[in-house]
């Protein structure tokens, strides 16, 4: 095994985009050592999220691969969906199987732990790409761990490109801003892909096409995941294009070239009667905070989308 190989958890709420960043992840191994998924709620219900990781690890071809499902809800606020967006099922235009393996546990934040415990130091990455719940409750609960943590690769937040939900907020920060103020304040090193990078991440027809005519079955069966969700906003990236969120984080821990990078300090939003949930990113260095995290400010989206299309092909 190579030391660069990445050894991961994958903390997740699938949800179109994350089901691709699972595929994607699994069919990375020489990169990725995806050592286990933790399910959280928020693009649909915790039980939803959980049976859509256990389908996807059968689909993918990777029955044992551990999933564990963790909060049912956000530290403070009401649980709010985006089944508009992801369909009943999650995984609108796939056609979704009942499982067949139960899961793991229902201890998210107990299995992170115990991971942590038994690794060696800085030896685990944490790929967040649902609200952060179940890293702001591992924070909480087990800070001495949070140092065994190499870095926390994130799916959150936006700045320059303003909200997906509300003007200000992107939706996992927006879905629980408290858990992500606890996130980006636990000192732990955050690769953070926001709105600003994964819009310029967007999938056309020609890469469904792409995905579906090259790969085999997992390939032909994901690939309605890069056609634009129900309810998305019509043109507003041109004629059919969908930005690709979530798999940004794994192309990301493959081939971190693709993409530029800002370190700045960053501070979320968790009161704002306009802002809850706003990441307020300090470019300028006017607060004189020390960065907290390295803002993901480009990628060159056809490389990655190229990327996801290749590895999920390969499945
Ligand atoms: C993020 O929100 C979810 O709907 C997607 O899965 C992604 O993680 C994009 O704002
Ligand atoms: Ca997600």
């Amino acid at each position: 095994m190579s030391t660069s190989r990445n050894r991961i958890i994958l903390d997740c709420d699938p949800g179109r985009d994350d089901a691709l960043a699972i595929a994607m992840a699994l069919a990375s191994s020489a990169e990725i050592d995806l050592a286990g998924i933790t399910a959280v709620a928020g693009n649909v219900p915790l039980e939803v999220t959980y049976r859509n990781a256990r389908f996807l690890r059968e689909l993918c071809g990777f029955p044992d691969l551990p999933v564990h499902a963790g909060a049912a809800r956000p530290l403070v606020r009401e649980l709010e969906t985006a089944t508009r967006h992801h369909g009943e099922s999650g995984l609108e235009g796939v056609e979704v199987e009942m499982p067949a393996r139960p899961i793991e546990s229902h201890r998210a934040v107990g299995y992170l732990a115990e991971t942590l415990e038994a690794s060696g130091d800085q030896e685990i990455t944490l790929v967040a790409i649902g609200p952060l719940t179940n890293i702001a409750l591992l924070a909480v609960e087990r800070p001495e761990l949070m140092a065994k943590i190499r870095e926390i690769v994130v799916m959150g937040g936006a700045s320059t490109a303003g909200g997906n939900v509300t003007p200000a907020a992107e939706f996992n920060v927006w879905a629980d801003p408290h858990a992500a103020a606890v996130v980006f304040e636990c000192g732990r090193p955050l690769i953070v892909h926001g709105l600003d990078v994964t819009h310029q991440v967007l999938a056309a027809p020609r890469h469904a096409e792409r995905l579906a005519g090259t790969g085999g079955e997992v390939a032909r069966r994901l690939a309605p995941l890069l056609h634009p969700a129900a309810g998305s906003r019509g043109d507003r990236f041109g004629p059919d294009r969908s930005p690709i969120h979530d798999p940004c984080t794994i192309a990301w821990l493959i081939r971190p070239d693709l993409f530029a990078t800002e370190s700045v300090a960053v501070a979320v939003e968790s009161e704002g009667t306009h802002t809850l949930g706003e990441t307020v990113v300090d470019w300028w260095g006017v607060t004189g905070r020390a960065p907290n995290a390295r803002w993901v400010t480009e990628a060159d989206g056809e490389a990655v989308l190229a990327l996801l299309t290749d590895r999920i092909a390969k499945l």
